[in-house]
């Protein structure tokens, strides 16, 4: 049967000698080539000095090992469940599902800040709490946050640099003084800000201890008003001192043990607190605190009701990336945000393909 002559005209390949045909193909290559490159900026492999998510999670390897299997940065940890409730009073304030009255499961971990997933707990060791909440709906949200008032610098360059300047010397086993000296005169925010952490003592374990975001985020309420916020999780057990001795038991997971069997005595709780800020308020600069007498808004409570050792499936294979917000919370102009989600996936990426090790923090039984 013959060809139906239009489709073969529609389908005939152009003469390599046709100059308008080469033309075409040519500003084809172009666009391939354009994607390629954009490919390879972002990958780091055009400008190997630029401080890319690889680079960042390398660093962390460079000063605290490589881990198989464990997060580059709060390596050591345990995974939390339990349940958020809303009062409603974030809904003037921010048109997330999550603020609605009512209840949403929410599960969490608890670290150490460093990349040692078998260190010591220690007095000063910095504490954090990752939580995914959980709405029905969907739009998730997930945060991670730390116990620390402010960060100690503002950009992702200076913490890189920060890393490494306060490696511990094999020799003392502490850092370098001359390097932080370095480091601290190249970068001024951060003697004002270890000032501002050092003046607030830490508590004696992760049950009364406070959480805090410290970078600014944005809530959108359903008219579009739009409020730079900062959130804390306020614990409802009183504040109690580190004991001086405590850091001397010879159980290395001594705060850990500690909160895990607080839960299995029952439900610790936190306020989430939200601190509104006014404009002029600094949003892009993580070491710099609002002033005390800012609005704070009591948002509900989050109960934690059992914990579990980390294995798959669980908090394990938790990304609690800064950015995974739900509409009605957006980032703030923070550099360290996308930096932190950056790198935040690029540890996931790497321990996730790799073979796990027994997590240091073991819950006994099947949990608490
Ligand atoms: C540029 C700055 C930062 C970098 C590069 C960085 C890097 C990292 C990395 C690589 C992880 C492990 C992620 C994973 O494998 O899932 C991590 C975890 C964590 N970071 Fe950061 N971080 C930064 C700033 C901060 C700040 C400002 C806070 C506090 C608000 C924070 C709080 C946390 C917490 C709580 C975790 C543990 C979350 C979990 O349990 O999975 N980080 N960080």
């Amino acid at each position: 049967m013959d060809q139906d002559p239009t489709v073969s005209q529609r389908y005939r390949l152009p003469s390599l000698s046709d100059k308008a045909a080469l033309a075409r193909l040519a500003a084809i290559g172009v666009v391939v080539l354009a994607v390629i490159a954009c490919f390879a900026y972002v990958a780091g492999w055009i400008s190997p000095a630029r401080l890319s998510q690889a680079r960042l999670i390398d660093r962390f390897q460079q000063v605290d090992g490589i881990h198989l299997g464990f997060r580059r940065n709060h390596a050591k940890g345990v995974c939390v469940t339990g349940s958020f409730e809303s009062n409603g009073q974030g809904v003037r304030l921010s048109k997330a599902a999550i603020f609605a009255p009512g209840r949403v499961p929410v599960d969490g971990r608890f670290s150490l800040a460093g990349g040692d997933p078998q260190m010591a707990d220690g007095p000063s060791d910095v504490r954090a709490l990752g939580l995914r909440f959980r709405p029905p709906a969907g739009e998730e949200w997930r945060t991670a946050m730390v116990n620390i008032p402010v960060f100690i610098v503002k950009t992702p360059a200076a913490f890189y640099d920060q890393l490494l300047a306060s490696k511990p010397d094999p020799a003392t086993g502490k850092p370098d003084p001359a390097k932080m000296a370095a480091f601290s005169a190249a970068h001024p925010e951060f003697g004002p800000a270890i000032k501002i952490i050092m003046s607030q003592p830490f508590s004696s374990g992760f049950a009364n201890t406070q959480f805090n975001s410290l970078n600014a985020f944005r809530f959108i309420n359903e008219a579009g008003v739009v409020t730079p916020v900062r959130w804390s999780m306020v614990p409802t057990e009183p504040f109690a001192p580190e004991p001086p001795d405590q850091a001397k038991s010879p159980d290395r997971n001594y705060l850990f043990d500690a909160m895990i069997a607080r839960v299995a005595r029952g439900p610790l709780q936190w306020h989430l607190v939200v601190t509104l800020g006014q404009p002029g308020d600094v949003t892009d600069d993580a070491t710099i605190p609002w002033p005390a007498d800012r609005e704070h808004v009591d948002l509900g409570v989050l109960t934690i009701d059992h914990a579990a050792t980390e294995e798959l499936d669980n908090c394990r294979d938790i990304n609690f990336d800064p950015l995974a917000l739900p509409s009605g919370i957006q980032p703030s102009d923070d550099p360290l945000l996308s930096a932190r989600s950056a790198a935040y996936s690029e540890s996931f990426t790497r321990r996730e393909g790799e073979t796990k090790s027994p997590s240091a923090v073991q819950v006994p039984g099947k949990g608490s």
